[in-house]
């Protein structure tokens, strides 16, 4: 089960107000798109649902149960998982090594066991490897084979990206937060993603919050929609609703620029 909801959510930086008396909810299995202008405050409260920053106030609940003030691994044990829109991949472990790192961290396989060249290590390896292979079948066959034992610097940036989904589902998380996944993918590549996104839930079964800047992609992908503008929801609804929104088009053309299309 994955269930949010943000309620009277608020963070200030300094004197700057950048989250508003936000509140939000995704529902078990739905994928809500955040959006808003540069600076609107939308990775901000992926920060503080992950527990980067604590909120000033207002209230996290995570399956009904708060999470406020919880440390990140302890978030993360609870089944949330992000992305960045800077890429966080270890860019000089493989493509498995990533994988199979983001396993432990999750704190779901327990420690790293010490006991290596045994053949219980062994076995244990191979069937971390295999798992971290199952979960980057996921993007068909651009992160496997010759891929997994290459290093991640080696990748391409759209592949980058599938890495980091892949990372994050590794963890064992039912709540995915997905930081701009389509930022710096060509068209064809924005194509796959939004199609991925929508299996990430129908097939494996996430809850998804995502912050995406192409309105293609957030057409593609939402159940609803909600848009920020200096730490304000503005306005919240299905795509066509939020699109045409009077208040959403002038936030966005007094940035100096329309959403990206
Ligand atoms: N750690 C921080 N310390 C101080 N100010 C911050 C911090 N993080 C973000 N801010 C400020 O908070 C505001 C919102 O930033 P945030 O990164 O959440 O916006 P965003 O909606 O994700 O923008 P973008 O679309 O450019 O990614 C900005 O004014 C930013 O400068
Ligand atoms: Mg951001």
């Amino acid at each position: 089960m994955a269930t949010l909801e943000l309620s009277g959510l608020t963070k200030r930086f300094g004197g700057l107000l950048v989250v508003d008396s936000l509140d939000l909810t995704v529902a078990e299995g739905e994928i809500v798109s955040l959006i808003g202008p540069n600076g609107a405050g939308k990775t901000t409260v992926f920060n503080l649902i992950s527990g980067v920053f604590a909120p000033d106030e207002g209230d996290i609940l995570l399956d009904g149960s708060s999470i406020v003030g919880l440390p990140r691994h302890e978030i993360a044990r609870r089944g949330v998982a992000r992305t960045f829109q800077t890429l966080r991949v270890f860019l000089n472990m493989t493509v498995a090594e990533n994988v199979i790192a983001a396993e432990y961290a999750s704190g779901k396989v327990g420690a790293v066991r010490s006991f290596f060249g045994t053949p219980a290590a062994r076995a244990e390896a191979a069937r971390m490897r295999a798992v971290a292979e199952e979960r980057l079948r996921f993007f068909g066959e651009r992160l496997i084979g010759y891929r997994l034992d290459q290093p991640a610097y080696s990748l391409s940036y759209a592949n980058r990206r599938r890495l980091e989904i892949a990372r994050a589902m590794a963890t064992g998380a039912g709540l995915l937060l997905l930081d701009e996944p389509a930022a710096g993918m060509n068209p064809a590549e924005t194509q796959e993603i939004t199609r991925l996104i929508g299996e990430l839930r129908d097939d494996a079964g996430y809850t998804i919050l995502v912050i995406e800047h192409d309105m293609h992609v957030v057409e593609g992908i939402s159940d609803r929609v909600v848009a920020l503008d200096h730490g304000v929801k503005i306005a919240e609804g299905s795509f066509e609703d939020v699109a045409a929104d009077p208040a959403v088009i002038e936030a966005y053309l007094g940035t100096g620029g329309a959403a990206t299309k």
